[in-house]
């Protein structure tokens, strides 16, 4: 052939593997599986008639393995398997472990030297062959593989447009597990229970998923998009949140909390919050309704306040004074603890303290509690072993959220240790004694006893001015000055 001549041979076959080149860029773009664009590439890539065999290889959906998904031609190459990350291996054919391990395109001039006998090249004649890697952000995900005839020549431009066809294949391989995995994700969203949405820079909704518009009551997520998210709260507590989550969200980059929700028909609901701040300025919010589960605890609650005054009536069967003693501090330390501003589940504890503080009576014989007159020492002790007993015996083994036993066994416990069983002072004093051993003063000297008279409204007011910082909690001594000083606790 004359130099001429093979020129324009050459310049042929590059134009027709251009032309397979612009062939497999339109397949990356209609391609929804890495099997269907490797078959369609191979299909376009021996169209160029320049190959006798033509593999393409692809790193499984896993990441962990290479191996053979299409091939076209005359051998089936499909018998091959990469590990990543790829390692010198013996086993694999020399051009494989090349193209492979080194990420190196690998021109072959003589297959039956180079590899002596691999699957590749293993039917006799001596052929050429081009192993391309393909790389996507220099990370290996495949192999091109082509063989020619020995009479056929290859030279740079080829080589570098099948180096193109890698590339091209590389980034077809990514979009397609890209949208594969973009797909799963909206799925995953779409199918979540808890609402999930995506904010912009100025805080309005430019994503919700299914559950987050349904938690609110709204039939679509499109009714939402573009909205600010204070269109799902009342106006206060769209303020809380601003003033408690979103500061803490641009400080810390997240917060979580419970908020109140506003549904589109205008009723609220309980929820759980989870703010992240976004790398762009928008940011992702996560809701969850938890009106369930509020419930749940609130009957847990209840039953935690029927089981206590199941006990209390216990022991009002014998002992109805103290019963009634009982739930009178149980209801004036929750009023004194709203007075102080205390929450719905403090309050609550307080109020179980008071129904329980005085159990320990039940172990005291009857005759003694209600002896009228002077009682001799060994009475008296036994009398003041009640908190004790009351704790021990019955409730140290309990497990209230609220430290009840604890009430219990030191309500008689004064801030100058004067009080009793441990002789307790100051700071011993957790802030529920305090309260409970005030009102428990407060409510048994307001009422009549058998053995004695209830105290006159001065003789209590003086009590409480003289134990006022020495005895008793000077916040709580002050609530309870006033309520017998305006006349709002009974007497008899
Ligand atoms: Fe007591
Ligand atoms: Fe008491």
């Amino acid at each position: 052939m004359v130099g001429g001549e093979e020129k324009e041979i050459g310049l042929e076959r590059l134009n027709s593997l251009r032309k397979a080149v612009r062939k497999i860029n339109q397949l990356i773009v209609r391609s929804s599986a890495t099997k269907e664009l490797a078959r369609s590439a191979c299909a376009a890539l021996i169209e160029t008639r320049g190959y006798m065999d033509i593999a393409i290889s692809f790193r499984d959906q896993g990441g962990s393995t290479i191996s053979p998904v299409a091939h076209r031609g005359r051998h089936d190459r499909r018998n091959w398997e990469v590990e990543l990350p790829p390692e010198e291996d013996d086993s694999l054919p020399r051009c494989v472990e090349q193209a492979v391990c080194h990420k190196r395109q690998v021109l072959i001039e003589n297959t039956v030297d180079y590899c002596q006998g691999c699957f590749h090249c293993r039917h006799g004649k001596a052929h050429r062959s081009v192993l391309t890697p393909l790389t996507y952000k220099e990370k290996l995900v495949g192999v091109l593989f082509v063989c020619l005839r020995s009479e056929r020549s290859i030279d740079e431009g080829e080589l570098e447009l099948l180096k193109e066809v890698g590339d091209d294949l590389a980034l077809g391989w990514s979009n397609i597990l890209v949208e594969k995995q973009n797909r799963r994700r909206s799925i995953a969203m779409e199918s979540a229970v808890d609402g999930i949405a995506i904010l912009n820079e100025e805080e309005e909704y430019v994503y919700l998923n299914g559950a987050h518009a349904q938690i609110y009551g709204y039939d679509s997520s499109e009714e939402l998009v573009g909205k600010n998210w204070k269109v799902l709260y009342e106006e206060e507590e769209a303020e809380r949140i601003e003033r408690e989550g979103m500061s803490d969200l641009y400080r810390r980059g997240y917060w979580r909390g419970e908020a109140t929700g506003l549904r589109k028909d205008g009723t609220t609901f309980p929820q759980e919050v989870a703010l992240t701040a976004l790398e762009d300025g928008g940011l992702i919010c996560v809701v969850r309704d938890i009106t369930e589960r509020e419930r749940t605890a609130r009957q847990l609650q209840q039953s935690f306040v029927e089981l206590a005054e199941t006990t209390s009536r216990v022991l009002g069967v014998r002992d109805p004074y103290t019963q009634q003693h009982e739930q009178r501090v149980a209801e004036l330390a929750r009023e004194v603890g709203e007075r102080m501003e205390l929450d719905e589940e403090e309050l609550l504890g307080l109020y179980l303290g008071g129904m329980l503080h005085d159990i320990g009576k039940i172990a005291i014989p009857e005759t003694i509690l209600t002896k009228p007159g002077e009682l001799s020492d060994i009475e008296w002790d036994m009398i003041r072993s009640h908190p004790r007993r009351g704790h021990d015996e019955i409730l140290e083994e309990t497990d209230f959220p609220w430290p009840v036993a604890e009430m219990t066994l030191h309500h008689h416990e004064r801030l100058d240790g004067s009080g009793y069983p441990d002789g307790l002072e100051g700071e011993e004093l957790s802030f529920e004694v305090r309260v409970i051993g005030a009102c428990d003063v407060v409510e048994a000297m307001s009422t009549r006893r058998p053995y004695r008279a209830a105290r006159s409204k001065e003789r209590v007011l003086d009590v409480l001015g003289e134990g006022r910082g020495i005895k008793f909690d000077p916040q709580v001594t002050d609530i309870l000055f006033k309520m017998v000083e305006q006349g709002e606790i009974e007497f008899d």
